[in-house]
């Protein structure tokens, strides 16, 4: 199999959603960083671009091709970047691509994991919301 190699560019004139130094609390068996604490922030930071969307309240209806390309150390300072990909309906999907800055005196950054992830705004009830109320919401403010 081909080594996987990063299929999106970083718009660099955007802030990342979120930034994290990745702590040793985070570890697996291995010392690198736990896969499941990253997808953790992939979620976190996909979502914020449903907030500034104007929806108060979204849920994670999926996540598909995560991929991890490289290890993620304990002191690298990670980026979260996220690009929307879609508005649907009720469902908003976003394209998170997360960089590594591997040592804080250097200028080395990796694209680490690349993911689709779709988010559905729900009402109080916990059921679907049309996108279109976020955005009558925002405009309101
Ligand atoms: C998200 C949820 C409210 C959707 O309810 P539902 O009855 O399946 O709603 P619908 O079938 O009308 O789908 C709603 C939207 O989600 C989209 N959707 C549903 N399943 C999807 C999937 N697997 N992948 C991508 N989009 C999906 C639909 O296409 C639809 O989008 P649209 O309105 O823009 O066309 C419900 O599945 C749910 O509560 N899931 C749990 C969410 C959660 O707790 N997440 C945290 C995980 S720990």
């Amino acid at each position: 199999m081909d080594t996987p190699r990063p299929s999106t560019e970083i718009d660099r004139s955007q802030p990342p959603a979120i930034r994290v130094l990745m702590m040793p609390r985070e570890t697996n068996a291995w010392g690198t960083i736990f896969g499941g604490i990253i997808l953790s922030y992939i979620d976190q930071a996909g979502a914020v671009e449903a907030v500034e969307m104007g929806c108060e309240h979204v849920v994670t209806v999926a996540m598909k091709e995560v991929e991890f390309h490289k290890p993620v150390f304990v002191g690298d300072l990670v980026s979260f970047h996220t690009r929307l990909m879609g508005v649907g309906k009720t469902s908003i999907s976003v394209k998170v691509i997360v960089e590594a800055q591997r040592r804080l005196d250097s200028d080395e950054r990796v694209i680490v994991t690349e993911a689709d992830v779709t988010y559905v705004n729900v009402g109080p009830d916990g059921r679907p919301r049309p996108v279109e109320e976020c955005r009558k919401r925002k405009s309101k403010r």
